[in-house]
């Protein structure tokens, strides 16, 4: 089995990305992490990555004139490393239009809520203001507009009373960890397609697909 080339691009902390490595250590797992790139110098998760072997690039925003001249350096910087699978993991960047176009149905994305409500940032604190009585999280192909496109796979947390943005954000986190490999697995695999921007997923398995993963 030759096993997609996958870079995973944050900026921060870098949980999921930890949970994308984990995940692909398992030799039967369909991607490889074969890049970890940060946009800033000090994420936390670039020193994991590098502890597992894993290897890095930094490439800072901060020297292009635009998010134009960014955005064709990231390319760059992908295509040298043939990677096949980008997986934004908290990558706290707008992309241009340009950049998704050239990762169409390649790239994906976590975002902490049941898209497409709650887009954007400060999502758990949003959810308890609304009163919902679900949350959770979302895996989905990245578009232009930002925190949407095609939905690979959903984990829905409910809330508790007593829950507090930080106490919500943990379980949901815990569920981002469940379902972001899960689906790369199901795209590395070359089981997703996007039929008129609605994912499906083929099964090799008896039964029917599983559109949503299981619940807390
Ligand atoms: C995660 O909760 C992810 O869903 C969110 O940023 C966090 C990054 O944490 N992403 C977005 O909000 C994207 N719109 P991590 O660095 O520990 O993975």
């Amino acid at each position: 089995m030759s096993r997609k080339r996958t870079a995973v691009l944050i900026s921060g902390r870098g949980s999921n990305m930890a949970a994308l490595v984990k995940a692909a250590q398992r030799e039967d797992f369909p991607a490889r992490i074969d890049l970890v790139l940060s946009n800033k110098a000090d994420a936390a998760g670039i020193e994991f990555a590098a502890s597992h072997g894993v290897p890095t690039r930094v490439l800072s925003h901060r020297g292009y004139a635009d998010r134009q001249a960014f955005d064709e350096a990231l390319d760059g910087v992908l295509r040298e490393e043939g990677i096949e699978i980008v997986c934004l993991a908290g990558f706290m960047r707008l992309l241009t239009p340009w950049l998704v176009e050239q990762w169409k149905d390649r790239m994906i994305n976590v975002h902490p809520s049941i898209l497409p409500s709650f887009k954007g940032l400060h999502t758990h604190e949003r959810a308890l203001e609304m009163g919902v009585r679900v949350h959770g999280c979302t895996v989905h192909f990245v578009r232009a507009e930002m925190d949407a496109g095609p939905i690979i796979l959903q984990a829905v947390v409910p809330i508790e009373a007593d829950d507090t943005p930080d106490t919500l954000a943990a379980r949901v986190l815990t569920q981002e960890h469940i379902i972001y490999p899960r689906g790369l697995e199901l795209l590395a695999a070359g089981r997703l397609s996007v039929v008129d921007e609605r994912v499906r997923i083929a099964d090799t398995r008896p039964g029917p697909a599983p559109l949503i993963a299981p619940t807390v």
